[in-house]
């Protein structure tokens, strides 16, 4: 585990470097660009390693097409440079943008994400719940609808 770790807000444009060597590689940059990503409650978050941008994690205020309601907030875009893969890097992006939304939006908030087979277990060790059948994002592969609703302020912070 990696103790030196930095999380700060960062730019739509700092995430494409790694969205597209991590989660969209050998396709152009344009498959980088997220629906939402400049909107007003659209926050993304950068990983630091001294200087260096190691992950990424997008958080936008969305439901799923499954559920309506307001309190809803889609993390998406989660990635770690390889060589920083397995150091729980990921797990403190996830739980630093949940932290932000609870401290300065949404009390009660619902998380969600469409998650990828590979990262099912860092979501579920976050308290994401598997909502629905396999299915499948066509040119990125199989995901679940995953979920996270049992967060009651004030015990809701989160371990980073
Ligand atoms: C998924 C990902 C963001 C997790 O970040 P991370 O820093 O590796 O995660 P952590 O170290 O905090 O937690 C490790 C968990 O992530 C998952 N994981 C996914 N890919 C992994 C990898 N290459 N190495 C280690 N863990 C990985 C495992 O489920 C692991 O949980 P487990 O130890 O209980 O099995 C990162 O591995 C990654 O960028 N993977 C490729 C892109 C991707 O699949 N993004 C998710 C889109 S939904």
């Amino acid at each position: 585990m990696l103790t030196n770790i930095k999380i700060t807000q960062i730019k739509t444009a700092e995430t494409y470097p790694i969205r597209q060597v991590i989660l969209r590689p050998g396709r152009s940059l344009s498959t980088c660009y997220f629906a939402g990503d400049e909107e007003k409650y659209t926050f993304h978050f950068g990983a630091f390693d001294s200087q260096i941008l190691v992950g990424i994690c997008s958080i936008y205020k969305k439901a799923p097409l499954s559920q309506t309601g307001s309190q809803y907030w889609q993390i998406r875009g989660m990635a770690v440079l390889s060589h920083y893969q397995g150091k729980n890097v990921g797990t403190k992006l996830l739980n630093h943008a949940m932290q932000f939304i609870i401290t300065a939006y949404e009390k009660k908030p619902a998380f969600w994400c469409n998650a990828r087979i590979a990262a099912v277990n860092l979501y579920l060790r976050s308290g994401f719940q598997i909502i629905d059948e396999q299915f499948e994002i066509p040119d990125v592969g199989p995901h679940y609808l995953m979920i996270k609703t049992n967060l009651s302020p004030p015990d809701a912070l989160l371990p980073e």
